[in-house]
């Protein structure tokens, strides 16, 4: 009996602790005052070192005051914890959060139970888990959430109303997970979003009437660098319902066409397509398409351009650039294979400051008196490996602000350095190497040069060591063969750059660019600083209406008193399993109790001990039982 007693309660405690016997303490190791200037007013709680499986519940001790609690507006559960899912304590404990943050702590799961006492939170912050899976109504509990961020996670699955009643939600982040398709229908509830970031993810098609709901309000798209082969669209005009969209980035997907010219998108990112030809619109202000196969473009009327950035493409005819663009300031057209130009190609675009002419077989006949004549503010002009031979400096007189001119890879013997100032009063950057200049003459020249403060630009890729060289720029000694042949042309301004620069204090520092490496990565580069500067923006804009927002809520009284009510039904909260298992102990503690006093009752009565009466004095009834167990021995 006894031994089939000890078991059963071995068993239940064995089958209760992983389920509701262990409580793991969460306090806030870190209250931090959160200044003005942040987004959200009041304290930031910071949980540390915790390590939870699904199956703990929480108890969360800050210095414990309901009032205290209130001004926690902020809570982050930091990396070095570990946890299965969210625990919804801390939104039952601080009931005011507005932001939560847990990145990197091996959240698996999410749902709408994580929620239950979320009602005020508006930021939710869940970078780097493992979450695999969005199922339905899993933010529902959290109604007024403005922002989700759930980039680098696991998810490959959203169910059809993963987002369903969302109507706040301004801010989506799903970039890099695993994602392969999306239910049209799938944000159907998103009216209100203004910015959706799916990029790095898997998707092969995008439904055209994916974002159809957010039409009012959406400004941003980003789906680059998934394996986009189409917008699945019947009417073709998938981005044209989207009326507010500004920023749409397709870049390395596998579109073949796309077409925007319809929209209202000022900024475009459609690096590493497939794509052959363009029609723009009419608002477009920054093209961004290098690394495709474009041979035509149709400006459709735009004269709102500023940059077009269209490196390694299949461009030859430059006749609608020529006539279009009127506020361009930026032009890369290296690497494709213009090959001539008129005497007008440039004419028509005065605001032009950097173009980039790198690798366009264009030879000297392309470059004649003219050609640059209306472009008084140029500042960065790269002719690098073409097939010029010979410059005549004079067609470059107009180009007073010039600070960086590329020569190399030209072929060149002589060039007029005695009079750079006089040409360039501005220049402190050249780059002269992979031409074939007679060692005398370069050594002269790069002399020539350093005296009046131009650095010469010598990158890495380029530097000479086993040949003759001055400087590291090849030569070509007295009596030998004069050119040599160079194999690839360089990629134009690297990281050293900016070091030259700085190493080397020019009298007029110009600001440059950097690049490095392979034109993909090159690109890569220059697309993530774009991408930052872009969202250091939104976050400013961000910011700002946060300020406001904070400005007209601050101490809102009747949002106080709604959630005050909310703590007496937070404390009656327990979960049904708790409870069905609870109820089982009792029964269980209840059955072995009984057990236990009737085998005490019959060894009491085997052994002719008895319960003293209740009159009896407790120092009569110990002498009794003494004397009934002296009796037994
Ligand atoms: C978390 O744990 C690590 C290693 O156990 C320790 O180095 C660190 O100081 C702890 N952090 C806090 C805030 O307790
Ligand atoms: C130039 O633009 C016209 C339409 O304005 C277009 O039909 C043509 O294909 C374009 N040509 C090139 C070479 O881009
Ligand atoms: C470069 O120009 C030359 C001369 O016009 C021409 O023969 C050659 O095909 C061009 N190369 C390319 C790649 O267009
Ligand atoms: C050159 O730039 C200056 C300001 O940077 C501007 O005021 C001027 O109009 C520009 N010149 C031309 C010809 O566009
Ligand atoms: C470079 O110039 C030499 C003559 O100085 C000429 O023989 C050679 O063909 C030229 N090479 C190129 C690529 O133009
Ligand atoms: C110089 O070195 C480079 C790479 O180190 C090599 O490709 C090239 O052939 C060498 N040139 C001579 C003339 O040895
Ligand atoms: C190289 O240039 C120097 C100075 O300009 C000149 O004296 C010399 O004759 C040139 N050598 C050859 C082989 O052209």
């Amino acid at each position: 009996m006894w031994k089939v007693v000890m078991f059963m309660i071995i068993f239940i405690c064995g089958l209760l602790k992983p389920v509701s016997c262990e409580t793991i303490e969460l306090k806030c190791d870190e209250i931090k005052v959160l200044s003005y200037y942040e987004r959200y007013y009041g304290n930031k709680c910071t949980i540390t070192n915790i390590t939870a499986d699904s199956s703990a519940s929480f108890i969360i001790r800050t210095s414990n005051s309901f009032e205290y609690n209130k001004i926690i507006q902020d809570v982050e559960i930091s990396g070095g914890s570990q946890f299965y899912d969210i625990p919804r304590e801390v939104f039952s404990t601080f009931q005011f959060t507005k932001k939560f943050t847990a990145n990197n702590i091996g959240i698996e799961e999410i749902s709408k139970y994580n929620f239950n006492y979320a009602a005020n939170l508006l930021e939710l912050r869940l970078r780097s888990n493992k979450i695999k899976k969005l199922p339905n109504s899993c933010f529902s509990n959290a109604p007024l959430l403005e922002t989700i961020d759930l980039c680098s996670n696991e998810i490959s699955e959203i169910e059809k109303n993963a987002f369903a009643g969302m109507e706040k939600l301004q801010y989506l982040t799903l970039s890099d997970n695993k994602i392969v398709k999306l239910d049209e229908n799938v944000f159907r509830d998103l009216k209100n979003l203004i910015s959706i970031r799916l990029d790095s993810n898997k998707l092969q098609v995008i439904e055209g009437k994916l974002f159809a709901s957010a039409a009012s309000s959406l400004t941003e798209i980003r789906i680059d660098s998934n394996e986009i082969a189409m917008i699945a669209d019947n009417d073709g005009d998938a981005f044209a319902r989207l009326q507010k969209l500004k920023l749409l980035n397709l870049g390395n997907n596998r579109m073949q066409q796309i077409n925007i010219a319809d929209t209202n998108i000022e900024r475009l990112w459609i690096a590493q397509n497939n794509l052959k030809e363009l029609k723009l619109n009419k608002n477009l202000k920054l093209l961004y398409a290098p690394i495709n196969e474009i041979n035509k473009i149709d400006f459709n009327g735009n004269t709102e351009l500023l940059e077009i950035k269209l490196r390694q493409n299949q461009i030859n005819d430059f006749t609608n650039f020529s006539s279009s663009l009127s506020k361009i300031e930026v032009l890369d057209i290296s690497y494709n294979p213009i090959t001539t130009l008129k005497v007008s190609s440039f004419a028509r675009m005065p605001e032009l400051v950097r173009l980039n002419l790198e690798y366009t077989n264009i030879s000297k006949e392309s470059l004649t008196f003219g050609t640059f004549t209306h472009n008084a503010n140029l500042s960065q002009l790269d002719l690098s490996y073409n097939r010029l031979g010979h410059i005549d400096f004079n067609i470059f007189t107009t180009l007073t602000q010039l600070s960086l001119l590329n020569v190399d890879g030209n072929n060149l013997t002589q060039i007029p350095y005695e009079q750079m100032r006089q040409y360039f009063p501005k220049l402190s950057l050249i780059g002269i190497s992979d031409n074939d200049w007679n060692c005398t003459y370069l050594a002269g020249m790069i002399k020539q040069l350093k005296q009046n403060n131009v650095i010469i630009r010598v990158i890495a890729k380029t530097r000479i060591f086993n040949e003759t060289n001055v400087d590291g720029i090849r030569c070509v000694a007295n009596n030998r063969q004069n050119h040599v042949e160079w194999n690839d042309p360089i990629e134009h301004i690297d990281d050293n750059e900016l070091q030259y620069l700085a190493a080397n204090k020019p009298q007029n520092p110009q600001k440059v660019v950097t690049q490095a490496g392979g034109i993909n990565e090159v690109w890569n580069k220059m697309l993530t600083l774009e991408l930052k500067i872009m969202s250091l923006n939104e976050n400013f804009q961000d910011f700002k209406q946060q300020m406001a927002r904070q400005e007209t809520l601050r101490f809102q009284p009747e949002q106080q008193m709604q959630t005050d009510n909310r703590d007496s039904i937070v404390q009656s909260e327990v979960s049904f399993i708790k409870v069905i298992l609870c109820v089982m102990c009792l029964i269980m503690m209840c059955f072995t109790l009984i057990t236990i006093g009737k085998s005490v009752r019959s060894y009491m009565a085997e052994h002719r001990i008895y319960f003293p009466s209740k009159n009896v004095s407790f120092r009569r009834s110990t002498a009794t039982i003494q004397t009934t167990m002296e009796d037994v021995m």
